[in-house]
């Protein structure tokens, strides 16, 4: 950025740019990385943790916590194994798959331009392809010391299953009439054919997701609420109008639970992908659970006494991908004044992983800015950092997204003041050391 005009902003073109930030600064890492990494698995380190949680809890208190007719469980993540032939996924959930007999490597079918030149063909660069074959996605393991095939069973291929094993009794405990939803955050795993685009494709990946349970005639009218709701929370968190959109699936798209399907798409460097789906999943997975399970699992209308299988409505959202998402979308390279360059993170402060960074002028001053930001951590997750020139300290907490630095100087001995530093605009303001916490809470909330 050295030869651009001060003020130029440029945006994330490359996720090069990005997946070397986020090894560098430890927000995201391959997994195994000192074996050489595992395909399609990824380590979040100690920023990217605190990211990932923050957005765990927007999403908990929003879906969660501030209604009253949504209930949060944490289902283990084995489930019965007849829980997937039930929901159809030892069936339906497989890709087709071709193997190239000359270098031996293996595609989604439907993803061949992707492939690139076959490196093992004399004469030709072209792959040598099989013919498709369809290869389940779910990841198996055994349970127990027992090696017969009774003792298979599977990860957990999305967060939702769980729900609908547990709808009864969670209603039940809940005392929850219909429509009411049930909600949960966790692992999903994929055997992904090839995992790709960092964080975007992966094989293990965490799962937001709803079930929103509602009589058939009010379908429509809860698809439209959480539909707008979900699209609120994603503008909430900065995601704007020119990097988000909807796109209805077409009936030949609809997995085969869905009556309809709407994704929520992000625009990333390597075009707009999904990041969410609402979908209207019929009364498809209560119907076969009770099938299968041999349990009742519809409802008793209270006055009208009717007995019937509520629908669902569905939203799933990729924490991961969300958090991509937002990475993508906070990255720019600013020229500033001199010839001199930063790279900001402008992440919304709810999901930053520092709030505050507490930086005093010169290591003599330690005492005193240990002082504050020990007070600071109480609320909020503060950091110190006395090493390295203001300058060069300022550019390390941009880098990382953190919306306020606190410099405490040689005069704050005397005044009683400090400098506070907001991240986007790089605007400074002097104000009381004692009025510090009430300056943070204006802007970032009460904190823990
Ligand atoms: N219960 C419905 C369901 O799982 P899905 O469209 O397969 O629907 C929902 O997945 C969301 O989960 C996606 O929008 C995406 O954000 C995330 N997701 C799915 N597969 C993923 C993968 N292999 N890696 C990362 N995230 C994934």
């Amino acid at each position: 950025m050295t030869s651009e005009l001060p003020g130029q902003i440029r945006p994330l073109e490359r996720m090069d740019d990005l997946v070397a930030l986020c090894a560098r600064r430890g927000f995201i890492f391959p997994s195994s990385e000192i074996y050489g990494g595992i395909n399609g698995f990824w380590d979040y380190g100690p920023l990217g943790v605190e990211l990932k949680n923050n957005l765990k809890a927007a999403w908990w208190q929003e879906v969660v916590r501030e209604r009253d007719d949504v209930e949060g469980i944490d289902s283990s993540i084995i489930c019965h194994p007849r829980t997937w032939e039930a929901s159809g996924h030892v069936e339906h959930f497989s890709d087709p798959m071709v193997d190239c007999r000359a270098c031996k490597k293996r595609f989604r079918a439907d993803q061949l331009a992707d492939a690139g030149p076959c490196p093992s063909r004399e004469g030709t660069s072209e792959h040598d392809w099989t013919e498709p074959r369809r290869f389940n996605l779910m990841l198996q393991t055994r349970i127990g010391a027992s090696e017969d095939a009774a003792a298979v069973a599977y990860l957990r291929a999305e967060t939702c299953q769980p729900i609908f094993n547990d709808f009864r009794r969670v209603r039940e405990v809940a005392r929850q009439q219909i429509p009411f939803g049930i909600a949960q955050i966790g692992k999903a795993f994929r055997n992904e054919i090839n995992p790709r685009n960092f964080t975007f494709r992966s094989r293990e990946f965490e799962q937001a997701e709803l079930e929103f349970f509602c009589r058939e005639t009010e379908r429509d009218r809860w698809f439209d609420h959480w539909l707008g709701e979900r699209l609120r929370f994603h503008r909430e968190l900065g995601l704007g109008p020119d990097h988000l959109r909807t796109r209805p699936h077409a009936p030949e798209e609809l997995a085969h639970y869905c009556k309809r399907a709407m994704d929520i798409e992000f625009r990333f460097p390597f075009g707009w992908q999904e990041i969410e789906g609402i979908h209207d999943r019929g009364d498809w997975d209560l119907s076969r659970h009770s099938e299968f399970s041999g349990k009742d699992l519809g409802v008793t209308d209270p006055e009208t006494k009717e007995h019937y299988v509520p629908v669902v409505i569905e939203t799933s959202v990729g924490i991961d991908r969300s958090c991509l998402a937002l990475l993508c979308h906070a990255y720019r390279e600013e020229a500033l004044e001199g010839g001199e360059a930063r790279t900001v993170l402008r992440l919304h402060p709810r999901l930053a992983p520092i709030k505050v960074a507490v930086l005093p002028l010169s290591k003599k001053l330690a005492e005193p800015a240990r002082r504050l930001e020990r007070e600071l951590r109480r609320r909020w997750n503060a950091f110190y950092d006395d090493a390295g020139n203001i300058g060069r300290r300022y550019r390390r907490q941009d880098e990382v997204g953190t919306p306020f630095c606190v410099t405490y100087d040689f005069d704050s001995e005397t005044d009683g003041r400090v400098t506070v530093r907001e991240r986007d605009s790089m605007q400074q303001e002097r104000i009381a050391l004692d009025g510090v916490a009430a300056w943070l809470t204006d802007r970032l909330g009460p904190g823990a």
